[in-house]
């Protein structure tokens, strides 16, 4: 199969929509990162999309809708917390578990009673899902295990040949998947934090509860209570290390690991900030030390680039982990498969 990449237009999206109600997938542009898109009411788009990324099928779909009188159809249950994170966080980076109703095909929920419901902000994403007429299912449209994609190129380069159509918005503004909510209870719990903050969630609510998980490894064995914490995620080749603490401390804990390991043969790059100094090592931008949202939009582009230049090892600085640096942590934690040293 040839897989177009095309750039959003009336045209465009028309022809994306008649894809998906045709049982096709489509790589769908969203603020947060690309979406692999089917039917989200046919179980035979799921299977397919399940296939495409090489997906395990008990990590349940996101259904995205263009609009808040789409969502009670999908849906058993609004809860008065919910309702209240929709009015304020929708259109936009957050998908909220919620009760599902009989229509979703357990395909897409993988067997779960729950289903996460997303509307969001990309006006790209809901003209596809308006065109399509139906409400789009899309996970993160990498193969699975690979970094999420952030541009339409990345997007080709794990879907090259396994789906006829890719829609070209631009590289995604936030550029971290959307924080996913447990939102079936009375208190909401952020189950993957993204660019709707706990700070943002605990000012609408006045409390928040973040999974334990969010920071912190598997155990053997352990109940999660989102497949998707089971899974090594966002892993590039190289080993990965994280370094937090006083930023100079933290330079020079890196630059003499950096030597340490390009002495012995190793293929070493940094993930740094531009204000900090690592003379002529080789570094990938996370953009400005002052805005965690540098990070957020650039690491999954950093993260394949470190593959593509065959690097063995990767020294990362760490973020805070208010606001943003929460989500950026976690998935620069999950790449490095949290080894975080404290400087
Ligand atoms: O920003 C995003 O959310 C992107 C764009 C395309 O919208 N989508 C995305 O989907 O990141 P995906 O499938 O890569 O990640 C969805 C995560 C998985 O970790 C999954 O386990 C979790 O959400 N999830 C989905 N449905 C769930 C449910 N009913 N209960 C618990 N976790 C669920
Ligand atoms: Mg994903």
């Amino acid at each position: 199969m040839k897989t177009e990449v095309k750039p959003i237009t009336e045209q465009s999206l028309a022809e994306g929509g008649a894809l998906i109600r045709a049982g096709e997938l489509v790589g769908m542009p969203t603020e947060t990162v690309y979406g692999l898109g089917g039917n989200a009411l046919s179980a035979d788009a799921a299977l397919r999309i399940f296939e495409a990324k090489g997906r395990p099928a008990d990590n349940p779909l996101i259904v995205h809708v263009s609009c808040m009188e789409e969502i009670p159809p999908l849906v058993r249950a609004i809860p008065k917390a919910a309702k209240r994170l929709m009015e304020a966080f929708w259109p936009g980076p957050m998908t909220l578990i919620l009760p599902k109703a009989d229509c979703i095909p357990s395909e897409v929920s993988a067997g779960l009673d729950t289903v996460g419901i997303r509307l969001p902000s990309s006006a790209a994403a809901r003209g596809l899902i308006r065109a399509a007429g139906v409400p789009i299912a899309a996970p993160s449209g990498n193969r699975s295990g690979r970094p999420s994609p952030t541009t339409a190129q990345h997007m080709l380069e794990d879907m090259d040949g396994r789906i006829p159509l890719i829609l070209d918005d631009g590289p995604c503004a936030v550029g971290v998947e959307s924080s996913v909510i447990d939102a079936t209870g009375e208190t909401p719990v952020i189950l993957r934090p993204g660019g709707i903050t706990p700070e943002m969630v605990e000012q609408v609510l006045g409390r928040v509860s973040v999974d334990e998980h969010v920071m912190s490894p598997l155990r053997e064995g352990e109940i999660v209570r989102s497949p998707g914490m089971k899974y090594r995620h966002y892993a590039p080749k190289a080993k990965t290390i994280i370094y937090e603490g006083d930023a100079s401390r933290v330079v020079a804990a890196i630059c003499r690991q950096y030597d340490e390991a390009a002495a012995a043969g190793e293929r070493v790059a940094i993930l740094g900030f531009d204000e900090h100094d690592f003379g002529n090592r080789t570094r990938i931008s996370l953009g400005s030390a002052s805005r965690p949202q540098d990070a957020a939009a650039r690491l999954f582009s950093a993260l394949r680039e470190l593959d593509e230049r065959g690097e063995t090892m990767a020294l990362c600085e760490a973020v805070g982990l208010s606001g943003i640096g929460l989500a950026v942590m976690n998935r620069m934690g999950r790449a490095a498969a949290f080894d975080i040293r404290q400087v």
